[in-house]
């Protein structure tokens, strides 16, 4: 088969790698994929938004699957535009992207199928919207509706800030906002679920713990996900079924009672206080870098896996996976989240191996003339499987100091919360 993956971060290299192990592959394309993804793909350089032009590009080369990797083309109906000129594409369309793409979306949705999540309030003007701060318990949450690439939350400590919050949001810092959203603010331990999906049914891809803030210790700004390992260390059979009943099984019901079916991975953000889940977001795909550190686990064939969920036969289809620990590492540019420097040569990078237990997915990086450049602020991935986390870690950072990058950091202490550093 020939196969097409959209996007070009260290999520999508991680799924290249793994469909480029089936047996049915015979060739794999990257749109427009990163240095790393060119070792097992054809990378193209075609603008992934400019859906006239990918949908010509994937008749001329008889594609056969198109798998979406990031949000934004989803939320922007990627899924759709394909479908409706007969091409397979492996994604959620644009009516179920919204539990991405308008977080209103989803707390509606939670309230009428009671699903649990922070209580909230939705507002048009900013009068209204103040006067719920003033008597609102701080700290309080406000959020832009849609995407904003994960920069659209404000946890404030006081009414000042929520303030601030909510005018540069109506003034437009995240693209046009009709309304605002405020929500309470959840005590608890943060957790990523994943379930992939045939529109049918559902099942259960694994879990991972994220960490969102650049500095060790969880301090400092928010970025896109500075490390992560698999499974999470809160979850449990009693944890496991209430999410699944009380949160995944509603909210597929609502996509049913809508009419649409949702086909793709679903990423459930979660809060957990006292073994208890809360939504806190959906994602419409899988997270980076959770993605990393969960698919090398992943024995069962990922091409076979998605392809079952194209043609609504997951049910027939076992998802097996290694019984081990998997520990991701970001190594980013200096300066992330904030400015950093483009075009920085990453020396050693062609020295470094990898092997059946650790592996190095690329994300901001550039291969010219044999050499590779960093390009992006979170720019490799360093992954080890093995029994135990603490060792994976030690792996890891070890890889990374071989690499010795002067313009790049990474955060040591990946996993603290369950590894007492
Ligand atoms: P989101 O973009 O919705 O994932 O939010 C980004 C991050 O903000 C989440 O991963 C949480 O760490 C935090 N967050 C969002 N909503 C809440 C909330 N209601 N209570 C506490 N933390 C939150
Ligand atoms: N790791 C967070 C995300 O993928 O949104």
């Amino acid at each position: 088969m020939k196969i097409a993956i959209l996007g070009n971060g260290g999520r999508e290299h991680a799924i290249a790698e793994q469909i480029s192990k089936s047996d049915k592959l015979n060739k794999l394309f990257c749109l427009p994929g990163n240095a790393g993804t060119k070792s097992i793909a054809e990378n193209v350089d075609l603008d992934i938004y400019d859906f006239d032009k990918l949908g010509k590009f994937v008749e001329k080369n008889m594609i056969d699957l198109v798998i979406v990797g990031p949000e934004k083309p989803l939320v922007e109906g990627v899924v759709d535009f394909l479908t409706d000129r007969g091409i397979k594409v492996f994604g959620p369309n644009k009516i179920c992207s919204q539990l991405e793409g308008s977080k209103i979306f989803t707390k509606k949705i939670c309230k009428k199928y009671n699903i649990p999540t922070a209580e909230f309030g939705v507002f048009s003007n900013t009068l209204d919207a103040q006067k719920y701060l003033q008597k609102a318990k701080k700290p309080i949450v406000v959020k832009a509706d849609g995407l904003a690439a994960g920069k659209g939350v404000y946890i404030c400590e006081d009414f000042e800030t929520g303030k601030n919050a909510v005018e540069e949001i109506f003034n437009g810092k995240f693209g046009t906002a009709k309304q605002v959203l405020i929500e309470e603010f959840l005590e608890g331990e943060e957790m990523s679920y994943f379930v992939i999906s045939d529109g049918k049914i559902f099942k259960k891809f694994n879990t991972a713990q994220d960490h969102k803030r650049v500095g060790e210790g969880d301090m400092g700004k928010n970025t896109g996900g500075m490390g992560a390992y698999t499974p999470s260390g809160l979850i449990n059979k009693e944890l496991d079924l209430k999410i699944m009943k009380d949160v995944i099984e509603p909210t597929f019901k609502a996509i049913k009672d809508m009419g649409e079916k949702y086909k793709g991975f679903l990423y459930v953000g979660l809060m957990i206080k006292d073994n208890n889940p809360y939504l806190v977001e959906y994602n419409v795909r899988m997270g980076d870098p959770e993605c990393q550190t969960i698919l090398p686990l992943l024995e069962t064939d990922l091409l076979e896996l998605i392809l079952s969920c194209c043609e609504e036969k997951l049910e027939n289809q076992s998802i097996n996976w290694k019984n081990k620990k998997s520990m991701c590492i970001v190594l980013c540019s200096n300066g992330y989240p904030e400015t950093y420097k483009k075009n920085l040569e990453i020396p050693n990078l062609g020295r470094i191996s990898s092997d059946e237990n650790t592996f190095i997915y690329h994300a901001g990086t550039e291969l010219v003339d044999n050499k590779f450049y960093a390009i992006g602020g979170r720019v490799l991935n360093f992954v080890s499987i093995s029994d135990d986390l603490k060792k994976s870690r030690e792996i890891v950072i070890n890889k990374i100091e071989n690499l010795n990058w002067k313009n790049g950091f990474f955060r040591r202490d990946i996993g603290f919360k369950i590894l007492d550093i």
